[in-house]
């Protein structure tokens, strides 16, 4: 089964999300936790960015042994330097340089011609493989560059050493269809691609991260960049959780691609990643939101107390979560109703689950969840009546 290589940039680009700054502790905390997940490569954050950085990144590059260990440079010397103090006694050392390709960034943001950055990527990786042993080369806004434009730097930057080319949505722009054929344009077009990882980098403006990742997969990309809980710019990355759960759980459709991922370490790393952001996950969210394995209507809960996959298609064991909950509010069903209450420790007679099923559903005009200690409330009340 062809191997997809998982890259976290949970620490730099997550760490973009406005709002969020991690300090070293945390940050290797995270990475700790991120290295039991199994992810091939992380980027432990941006060294040139700033003294507090630099340190976080070579306290992650000195400690984690079991995974690749990047940080980001702009297409600058000093960075590339200073990326190299930070990574170079990580166990697999990787530069992750990068300059735009797109007509608006290099006409208003870098001011420079389609020729002088091809020279600049050129260099910079050149230098860059002067110390490191892999550079990881991103074209900037990749999906709005001119496709014949990209081709043509990343020969170059192929020629001059790059190991891994990395073609970012980096303004979740693109959809899937489009950015899937950005991919197999690449392979087509590009000499010796073959020799080199070819990397996708999603934002999810349009909602569209996790899709056009997939969609990139099954174009020929060997190595997908994400983050846990989605964090990142804006509205986010691609959620790793997300992606590897898919393609776990659509190896029928997606086969023959697997990760290296741990999948039962999903919720603890996404919790942790939380707790330490401050970045609440919103209790819809697929895989690791609080409702994910949350019933609440009456069919729904019957359909599951009679076989779990009439309405859940990932276990919660998969993903590392204890159980699912059947959730008691207005929606919910006899069925549902009388299995809580065994749980909570009733075995009554089938009238008297009667009676409290309809004070119950009285209880869920006024509230929205009826907990458990309302429902302690309702049993006392039939059992005194008796
Ligand atoms: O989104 C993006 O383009 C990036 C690059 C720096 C890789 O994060
Ligand atoms: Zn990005």
């Amino acid at each position: 089964m062809a191997h997809v290589k998982i890259f976290d940039t949970t620490l730099r680009d997550g760490e973009q999300s406005p709002g969020v700054n991690l300090n070293r502790p945390e940050k290797l905390e995270i990475a700790k936790q991120l290295e039991r997940f199994g992810v091939d490569v992380m980027e432990a954050g941006f060294p040139a960015s700033s003294q507090g950085d630099f340190e976080s990144v070579r306290e992650i590059a000195n400690t984690i042994k079991n995974v690749s260990v990047t940080g980001l440079a702009r297409a600058v010397k000093s960075d590339i330097d200073t990326a190299w103090e930070a990574l170079k006694n990580g166990t697999d050392p990787r530069l992750h340089v990068f300059i735009a390709t797109s007509p608006i960034h290099m006409t208003h943001k870098l001011k420079k011609t389609p020729e002088e950055v091809i020279d600049k990527a050129v260099e910079m990786v050149t230098y860059g493989r002067t110390m490191f042993p892999k550079v990881e080369w991103s074209a900037e806004d990749a999906s709005r560059s001119d496709l014949e434009f990209l081709a043509r730097i990343i020969e170059k930057v192929i020629d001059a050493g790059a190991t891994v080319i990395n073609l970012p949505d980096t303004v979740g722009y693109t959809t899937p269809y489009e950015y899937g054929q950005m991919f197999k344009y690449i392979k087509q077009n590009v000499p010796n691609i073959e020799n080199v990882d070819l990397s996708a980098h999603c934002h999810d403006d349009l909602g569209m991260a996790v899709a056009n990742s997939i969609s990139a997969i099954e174009n020929g990309a060997t190595q997908i960049e994400g983050t846990i809980n989605g964090i990142g710019e804006r509205a986010g990355n691609a959620a790793l959780e997300e992606l590897a759960v898919a393609l776990k759980i659509r190896q029928d459709y997606y086969a023959p691609h697997e990760t290296r991922l741990v999948l039962n370490e999903i919720k603890r790393t996404s919790d942790l990643v939380s707790k330490l952001t401050g970045m609440q996950v919103p209790r819809n969210k697929a895989v690791v939101g609080q409702n994910a394995f949350a019933h609440e209507s009456g069919i729904h809960q019957d359909g599951v107390l009679k076989h779990a996959q009439t309405y859940e298609i990932i276990t919660p064991e998969m993903v590392g979560v204890k159980s699912n909950s059947l959730v008691m509010g207005k929606h919910s069903g006899k069925h549902a109703f009388k299995d809580k209450l065994k749980q909570i420790g009733y075995d009554l007679s089938d009238e008297k689950v009667m009676e409290a099923f309809t004070e119950f559903k009285k209880l869920t005009d006024s509230k929205k969840e009826v907990t458990d200690d309302d429902l302690f409330t309702i049993l006392t009340e039939i059992q005194t009546q008796t």
